[in-house]
């Protein structure tokens, strides 16, 4: 197979941080999801703690805590067997992360009653989760490019538990090598839509 060009992460200076109509608190602004990453970098006991923590305390409907993490940590068997079910463009940097969580959801109670906002809550869980990574320095991208039923069985879970995204957890690196296509990205912009187009209209009366 040929080896993809590599070139570092950094590429030219172009900052990340979000254009807002208005100052947003540097956490949020400042939050994007990297690919470069430092192989060598290894979380702390208290950092991860800190980022599950911050999930822990996200609000749910009915504080139903649907939210459910299995953390791997780089160089163990978990580690190796979450990379091998990401799908193949994100193998080809997220080996780098320091750790991977797998995030779940319990999407129906222990009566077997639906529980129809556990995606939701999970999700607002994570993003709690990314804002303490950015306060501790950390950069964490989400992956939805990954085997569920793969991730399914490497955790024994049962139906109503859903793999719903990996997270990568580490430590930015603009010199980090990537294949061509991904450096140019480390690089670029971030975009969003207008907030004009996000807003719906209600009835004047
Ligand atoms: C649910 C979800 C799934 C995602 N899946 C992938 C993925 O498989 N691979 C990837 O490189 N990025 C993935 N991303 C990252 C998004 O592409 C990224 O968040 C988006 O482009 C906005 O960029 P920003 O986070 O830097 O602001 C995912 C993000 C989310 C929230």
């Amino acid at each position: 197979m040929r080896t993809p060009l590599r070139h570092a992460a950094g590429g030219m200076t172009v900052s990340k941080t979000a254009v807002t109509a208005v100052p947003l608190h540097p956490l949020l602004a400042g939050r994007w999801s990297p690919r470069g990453l430092d192989a060598a970098h290894e979380l702390t006991d208290a950092q991860l703690t800190a980022l599950l923590e911050a999930a822990r305390w996200a609000p749910s409907a009915n504080n139903t805590q649907p939210w459910r993490f299995a953390v791997a940590r780089r160089g163990t068997p978990g580690f190796a067997a979450v990379r091998d079910a990401l799908a193949p463009g994100n193998q080809l940097w997220a080996h780098a992360a320091s750790a991977f969580v797998v995030v779940a959801a319990e999407t129906a109670g222990p009566d077997g009653a639906p529980r129809p906002w556990a995606v939701y809550d999970t999700g607002q869980a994570v993003a709690h989760l990314t804002v303490q990574a950015e306060h501790e320095g950390l950069a964490v991208h989400q992956l939805g490019g990954f085997d569920r039923d793969r991730v399914a069985a490497l955790l024994d879970l049962p139906t109503e538990v859903v793999p719903l995204v990996v997270l990568t957890l580490g430590r930015r690196d603009a010199e980090a090598e990537l294949p061509e296509v991904l450096a140019a990205r480390e690089s670029t912009p971030r975009q969003r839509m207008p907030l004009d187009a996000l807003l719906m209209t209600l009835p004047a009366e």
